[in-house]
């Protein structure tokens, strides 16, 4: 359990105009919802999306949920079909996340979507997340607000308590009034599978849009996003992909990492910082992936902090995908 505390602030004005402050600058900060608090940060930076993961201590990157003040706003990252306009109409503002195609326009972080060419999305109800994404003027990704592998938390004591100073502040909204996550809906245009239960039930759905598939595996559970379709895999290279590599060959190209590479343009962290190589991370593996080189030469990372994740993503990334 943490000891320190964060910043505390009250659930008005001038708390709200402070949290938006600090989103603005990059920092977390912890944020009521009428399920669960989020753990908050700009999802249009890859650092402040690398801090969430890193706040949390998760052992691989998740793809997170990305808030928006209202559907208009959400509708300029992802493209909507038929059914996703009935979704919004019957449950936004609410506890319903949609994963539907990422715009390629769309300026939140390859690193909050796990490199995958779908983005979730919710528009939330609850008053004090609402005001801070007026305020803010930028999507707020936001897993629940707690390290990985302890429960979700509905008190700015629970929030408190797991994370400690690790966010810098949470907004003290009170009990959250659901209590467990959203239920999350992939919304592709041949069928709808809900992927994880929550705030709204599978009957309530059904109700608005007809029958619906559910996933076999929760993700919750399995400890990796499991999801039909489409969603199955994460985004991966179609170049091959070598790691540890400390030498690079004439028609290879080089991710670097610290000391390792600084000769090459593309450096996950010249000062190995592993932070900043999580926020370059997918952006990067997209560029090198583009340059038409035999494979792709990765130098090594260390296995602690963010680079537990890091190295988990580039192992995926280097086991060529089963027929
Ligand atoms: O109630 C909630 O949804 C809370 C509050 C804070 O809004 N947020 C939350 O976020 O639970 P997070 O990031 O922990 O939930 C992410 C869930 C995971 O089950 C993840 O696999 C799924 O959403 N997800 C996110 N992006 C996805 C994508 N592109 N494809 C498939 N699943 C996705
Ligand atoms: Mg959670």
């Amino acid at each position: 359990m943490a000891t320190e505390r964060p910043l505390i602030l009250s659930p008005d004005a001038e708390g709200l105009s402070s949290a938006a402050t600090l989103l603005q600058q990059g920092k977390l900060v912890a944020i009521p919802t009428e399920t669960v608090y989020g753990l908050g940060g700009n999802a249009t930076s890859d650092d402040a999306v690398a801090a969430i993961f890193e706040a949390k201590g998760r052992p691989a990157f998740n793809p997170l949920i990305i808030h928006f003040a209202d559907k208009q706003s959400a509708w300029l990252h992802v493209a909507p079909n038929e059914t996703a306009e009935k979704l919004a109409a019957a449950f936004w503002p609410g506890p319903l996340t949609m994963v539907l195609p990422r715009r390629s326009s769309s300026s939140v972080s390859l690193l909050a979507s796990a490199g995958l060419d779908t983005l979730a999305v919710r528009v939330p109800a609850h008053p004090v997340v609402h005001a801070v994404l007026e305020t803010v003027g930028c999507p707020i990704a936001a897993p629940s607000a707690n390290r990985s592998g302890s429960i979700s938390p509905t008190l700015a004591e629970h929030v408190c308590d797991s994370l400690g100073t690790r966010v810098d502040a949470v907004v003290d909204g009170g009990p959250c009034d659901i209590g467990v996550e959203s239920s999350v809906v992939a919304v592709l245009e041949d069928k709808v599978v809900l992927l994880r239960p929550g705030g709204i039930t599978r009957e309530e759905i059904e109700a608005v849009i007809g029958s619906i598939d559910v996933a076999t595996t929760n993700e919750e559970e399995s400890g990796a996003p499991r999801s039909p379709g489409m969603l199955e895999r994460h985004y991966a290279p179609a170049t091959p992909v070598r790691l540890n590599a400390l030498t690079v060959e004439a028609d290879e190209a080089y991710l670097g990492f610290g000391e390792n590479g600084q000769e090459s343009s593309t450096n996950l962290s010249e000062q190995a910082d592993l932070r900043e190589a999580a926020a370059n991370l997918f952006s990067m593996m997209r560029h090198l992936d583009s340059v038409g080189a035999s494979c792709i030469a990765i130098a090594p990372i260390p296995e602690t902090g963010l680079g537990v994740a890091i190295n988990d993503r580039l192992r995926r990334a280097a086991t060529p995908e089963s027929p």
